[in-house]
């Protein structure tokens, strides 16, 4: 067992919004986000609200309060708001593309070796059934540039390559995807891009309508600050027309003119009711917006340069420590920073356990898609730089 350090760093001004233990340092918003209170406040009035006449909610009042969450969330990922709809979560989204979009057999779809496993697998499942294929690209690690992803990612296509699904944020390895190079070079070879954005929305700017993939899903809950169960799915207008939910509901049998009767498009509609079901996280989108973008003076702009300076302060405390050069180019980082942690001897799990048990630290520590030992820091509105800095010496004594 490693010494304890001294006392946990003091939280961060904005740490008292979270309901986050503040006996652990937690360093890992990446995987599951952190609700503040205000929002948490914001998702309980909505559900109040449905319950107080629940078939007002469901028939009536539900439709607005979903497009002034769509609205909120398309000026944010700069889309046309009634080209997004509601979804679950990021995997959902993946899984409902993977289910419309249709597949030759011979076809290939092309995915890195860091795509996130959830989303691989329900493509794997369409490729499956379509006699069609799953072909994967190893992404580099360390010593990364954008140069290199391109031309690795573009050197695997083949003439059978017809879908490419890319994540804006590799999870794993907290790096951005140069998409707005790749999509357009995927498409001039007729390939189209499933954009996997569960990092994105309030994690790094987004702009959709320029980058034009065939589709893209992102999560609410992580960047966001959402309540779980909150994230997107766009689908670009040409492949709208018979994109159905993975769930059929009352109006399947005509979309169109029930659409009619709700005043969006079939599309829009059939999403927003799949069933009786809690939809407090989406209309909680908007509120989630609203809070976070009031928090500085060029709202989520600011929000999102906030965290990145933080991240690659805790960078530099890290790099520091374990006497390594920076693996990836600053301005391919949001608020996620992963580092190679080859230079200590214990095993990943060990590690994990000390910095948990000894230290209170949550962090994730992972073998990267190559095998070697990887660390990943997150940087949100709690996080304070001492708290890299309290990382960086519990990593100095599992060294010594
Ligand atoms: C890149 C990426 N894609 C997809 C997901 C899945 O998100 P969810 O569990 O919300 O479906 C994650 C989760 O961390 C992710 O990092």
């Amino acid at each position: 067992m490693s010494p304890p350090l001294t006392t946990l760093p003091d939280p961060s001004g904005f740490a008292p919004h979270f309901v986050i233990d503040p006996d652990i340092v937690y360093l890992n918003h990446g995987s599951f986000g952190a609700c503040s209170e205000e929002i948490l406040r914001a998702q309980d009035t909505h559900r109040r609200n449905a319950e107080r006449e629940l078939v007002d909610f469901y028939v009536h009042n539900a439709w607005p309060l979903l497009d002034r969450s769509r609205r909120a969330l398309g000026s944010l990922v700069k889309c046309a708001p009634e080209d997004l709809v509601f979804v679950h979560n990021a995997t959902t989204g993946v899984a409902s593309i993977a289910t419309n979009h249709h597949l030759n057999p011979g076809d290939e779809i092309l995915i890195t070796n860091a795509a996130y496993p959830a989303c691989a697998n329900n493509l794997r499942r369409a490729a499956d059934r379509a006699g069609a294929s799953v072909n994967v690209v190893n992404l580099p690690w360390p010593n990364v540039t954008e140069d290199l992803i391109i031309d690795t990612i573009m050197g695997a296509v083949t003439p059978k390559t017809k879908l490419c699904m890319l994540s804006l944020v590799v999870s794993s390895l907290g790096y951005r995807l140069p998409v707005e190079t790749l999509i357009p070079k995927l498409r001039e070879q007729g390939i189209e891009t499933i954009l996997d954005a569960a990092h994105g929305p309030g994690c790094i700017p987004m702009d959709i309508e320029t980058w034009n993939p065939a589709y893209t899903t992102g999560n609410a809950h992580k960047w966001l600050c959402a309540p779980k169960g909150a994230a997107f799915l766009h689908v670009r207008k040409d492949l709208q027309h018979g994109f159905r939910p993975l769930v059929l509901s009352n109006d399947a049998r005509n979309p169109e003119e029930a659409g009619k009767r709700t005043g969006r498009s079939a599309f829009n509609h059939e999403f927003d009711y799949a069933g009786t079901d809690d939809v407090s996280p989406y209309l909680t989108i908007a509120d989630a917006i609203q809070w976070l973008s009031s928090l500085f003076d060029d709202g989520m702009e600011g929000l999102m340069a906030h965290n990145h300076a933080l991240c690659m302060r805790g960078r530099d405390a890290l790099l520091d420590v374990l006497n390594i050069e920076a693996p990836v180019p600053e301005s391919m980082l949001g608020p996620l920073c992963t580092l190679p942690i080859g230079s200590l001897s214990q095993n990943v799990n060990d590690i994990k356990a000390a910095l948990r048990k000894d230290h209170k630290i949550e962090v994730p520590v992972w073998t990267a898609p190559d095998g070697s030992p990887i660390l990943r820091i997150s940087a949100q509105l709690y996080n304070t730089e001492a708290q890299y800095t309290y990382l960086a010496r519990a990593l100095d004594t599992l060294r010594a």
